[in-house]
């Protein structure tokens, strides 16, 4: 945990934007996996961990906006959970610990929010991507999950967003450490890489890398020999001399916060000329939203002025045509790169997502696109000091997709179809690293992992 006096300024500073009411911060619940003893690895809900620190299941915290009082809930200790689980400190010992002065039993919650939604008093919630949380918020509001799902309260989401998304000294040292052991689980692989192996082989490891350390991944990891499968979870190719293994993999430090790194490397342990010039355009769209990042720009102008750079590149080889400006205005370099440049990290991979992506990413200046590619954008609003972000450019070959623009003829004026046929089994590269915003620029999290193409090749051969 960070000192408790942090999660009571955090909650000080949650309640002062907010005009009246309560605010209901609900903690997660052991998750079962096939029966209620048998649970998947605890992991907190975020916005609790941001505000209360504690790290147990089944708690909740009521904030007072009008009065100030703040009440830890949750359950009490029986002989049963002594017998099974050990004694741990009591509810009131736990609130102590993060300076919430008064604790009461889950079951009493239901009542206080009864009486307070009787008196005419709002209780703002927020959104919850977990099952079991909306069949909690829903029991203890009394309201079916599709009324509660459009009445989480948008004061409290901005007002989370607001303080969640600039990260303090104390955070960014969390998140340097997520990036020093990110650097570890892509280094283990990228060492293990060589044809033959199967992908599950090289996900167990960063597994085994993360759990030797007492931590989890940050994410189900993406382990492909099929970059072009955006979010490929299949692991059950074998590695063939002259794939490229894409490898998206992130972990958590001690206190959760996330890291998110993407490498994609030659198998034969070299890139071939084609697969080299490919990565040397990532490269550079990396570089060049690098060079880009600052407080005040807005990071759909970074994304769409590193696409010109793909687009550049691309140009080079002869697969795009035409005026790139022009071309990434038409949105046509979203056949090689239907995605976006990246999104906000932190306690979450992508962070409080699940509080609703247009309110981390997008804001009242700038709104999200429709255009395919553009659309995928998580990150669109101003950066500001203290942001932390993921740089991830990638180029795809997507056969399906290139089949399906070919045919309609989309965007012919700068593609070159015809060359396009001999990268139908290319893959795709993407690479990715994560960056703090800092007052002039930016600055790479956590030790470099291996970028260059001579970097990767020599790691990769030792
Ligand atoms: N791991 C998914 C992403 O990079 O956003
Ligand atoms: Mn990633
Ligand atoms: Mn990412």
């Amino acid at each position: 945990m960070f000192a408790a006096e942090i999660y009571q300024q955090r909650r000080l500073e949650l309640v002062q934007q907010l005009e009246g009411g309560i605010v209901l911060l609900l903690g997660n619940v052991a998750s079962p996996f096939n029966s209620a003893d048998n649970c998947y690895r605890f992991r907190q809900d975020s916005s609790f961990l941001y505000f209360c620190g504690l790290d147990q299941p089944g708690l909740a915290a009521v904030l007072d906006v009008d009065s100030g009082r703040e009440t830890l809930f949750g359950p009490r200790q029986s002989l049963e959970d002594v017998l099974w689980s050990g004694v741990g400190p009591t509810l009131q010992d736990r609130a102590e610990r993060v300076k919430i002065s008064a604790s009461a039993d889950f079951s009493d919650l239901h009542r206080i929010l009864s009486a307070a939604i009787d008196g005419g008093r709002t209780v703002h919630v927020l959104p919850s991507s977990r099952a079991e949380n909306k069949i909690i918020l829903s029991g203890l509001l009394n309201k079916d999950i599709d009324t509660l799902n459009r009445e989480s309260s948008s004061a409290l989401i901005k007002a989370v967003v607001a303080l969640r998304s600039i990260k303090s000294a104390a955070e960014i040292a969390e998140l340097d450490e997520a990036a020093d052991l990110g650097y570890q689980l892509h280094m283990a692989t990228m060492k293990m890489v060589r044809a033959g192996l199967y992908e599950w082989e090289i996900a167990g490891e960063l597994e085994a890398v993360a759990a030797r350390a007492g931590r989890m991944l940050s994410f189900p990891p993406i382990v492909t020999t099929h970059g072009e499968i955006l979010h490929n979870h299949q692991r059950s190719h074998q590695l063939q001399y002259g794939d490229l293994l894409l490898v998206d993999a992130g972990v958590e430090s001690r206190l959760h916060y996330a890291s998110d790194h993407t490498r994609t490397v030659p198998v034969a342990g070299k890139f071939s000329p084609e697969q080299k010039n490919i990565y040397q355009i990532v490269l550079a769209t990396m570089a060049r939203a690098r060079e880009l990042i600052k407080p005040g720009i807005a990071y759909r102008d970074v994304h769409l002025s590193a696409c010109r750079t793909l687009v550049e590149g691309l140009k080079s080889l002869g697969l795009m045509c035409g005026d790139a400006d022009r071309a990434v205005t038409a949105g046509a370099h979203a056949l090689f790169m239907p995605h976006g440049l990246g999104h906000q990290l932190g306690l979450d991979v992508h962070d409080m997502e699940d509080l609703g992506e247009d309110y981390v990413g997008y804001d009242d200046k700038i709104q999200r696109a429709t255009q395919f590619g553009l659309a995928g954008l998580r990150l669109g609003r101003e950066l500001q000091e203290g942001f932390v972000l993921t740089v991830e450019p990638g180029i795809y070959f997507i056969p399906e997709l290139i089949s399906q623009w070919k045919n309609e003829g989309r965007h012919a004026d700068y593609i070159n179809y015809a060359k396009l046929e001999k990268y139908l089994t290319f893959g795709g590269i993407r690479l990715e690293d994560d960056i703090v915003v800092t007052a002039s620029g930016s600055r790479l999290l956590g030790r470099p992992i291996p970028l260059q193409v001579e970097d990767i090749e020599k790691t990769i051969s030792n």
